[in-house]
């Protein structure tokens, strides 16, 4: 393995850029050249590659969003895009490919994979939707983004004695909903995950301010239905007050937190390691605090398990 190529793609995930400076500082250390590819499969197929050196990943470990950019290419999907892609990735010489981002991404390094080019997979989505690993890069800090979020509005909430409906990200998951909800100390969490009735989302809201409650926080995954149709409904059938924030691409950036840096550290590590090694179509998770690799072509045609028992401790938990 002389040359190893790296890209991010698809919605970009706080700690990208940690697990891009790892990568590019592992490769180093080890007397492997990197070379970064610019806006993910579009740049295999223009040809924007660039020479990535120690300082090229300087002063990045703590910023969010991707210094490669990144892109959801159609293209790649294209049989002309993907010879191009290949052509591109000889004429570079590069011998294997680290590919930062979610199931989408996969699906292209696996493509790759099976055109000879050894692939490995780091998972990194906000949404935290990937079999295989408890943690996606940047998840953790979207969670921390929304609870930030949740603590502001409790105050005015509480001020105003109104219902507040938060829809937060996640595509078709509710994982972001589901911890942000728990740890925000939410009134209900709604997620595709689990059928909901708003007639007892209401009741829960009614009975709180019969006991005095000052305010309500409903946790919506966009997944799940929307925020202003939840809004609305509960106002028709409460008569309360209600208030809608949608959080949308707030939770996609920022700093990233410690727990998002150092899995990424220790993924972008990881991944070169298993090139090193002769390894192709694996993808790195973290399990409780282990590292382990998985075969991508597993991880893809798995649905990632929702956590019912932490659901279900919410709804214990907000009574
Ligand atoms: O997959 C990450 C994500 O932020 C989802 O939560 C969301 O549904 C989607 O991307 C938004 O995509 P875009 O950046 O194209 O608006």
């Amino acid at each position: 393995m002389n040359t190893i190529g790296i890209l991010t793609s698809g919605g970009d995930a706080p700690g990208m850029n940690a697990a891009i400076r790892a990568v590019v500082r592992k490769c180093i250390y080890d007397g492997i050249n990197v070379k970064g590819i610019i806006r993910g499969f579009n740049g295999l197929i223009s040809g924007d590659i660039k020479t990535m050196d120690i300082g090229s990943v300087a002063d990045i470990i703590h910023r969010g969003g991707t210094i490669l950019l990144t892109a959801r290419s159609e293209k790649f999907k294209t049989e002309e895009g993907q010879k191009k892609a290949v052509e591109n990735i000889k004429k570079h010489k590069i011998d294997g490919l680290v590919i930062i981002g979610g199931d989408g991404s996969f699906r292209g390094a696996q493509v790759l994979n099976r055109l000879g080019i050894p692939s490995i997979g780091i998972p990194a989505t906000i949404d935290n939707d990937i079999a295989g690993t408890d943690y996606s890069i940047g998840f953790d800090t979207a969670v921390n983004t929304v609870i930030d979020v949740i603590n502001k509005i409790r105050d005015t909430a509480t001020s105003h004695e109104r219902i507040n409906v938060i829809e937060v990200m996640g595509r078709d998951s509710g994982f972001i909903a589901l911890e942000a909800g728990l740890a925000g100390g939410a009134e209900s969490i709604l997620v595709p995950e689990v059928k909901f009735d708003i007639n007892k989302v209401c009741d829960k809201i009614i009975r709180g301010y019969q006991r005095g409650k000052l305010h309500s926080i409903i946790i919506v995954a966009e997944g799940a239905a929307s925020g202003f149709g939840i809004s609305e409904s509960i106002k028709t059938i409460t008569g309360f007050e209600t208030r809608v924030t949608v959080l949308g691409h707030i939770q996609r950036g920022g700093n990233p937190t410690a727990l998002d840096r150092v899995l990424a550290s220790r993924m972008g590590s990881k991944a070169v390691e298993l090139l090193e090694n002769g390894e192709e179509n694996k993808m790195v998770g973290v399990i409780g605090r282990q590292i382990v690799v998985n075969d991508l072509s597993e991880i893809l045609v798995q649905k990632k398990e929702f956590n019912y028992d932490i659901y279900k401790l919410a709804e214990v938990l907000s009574i």
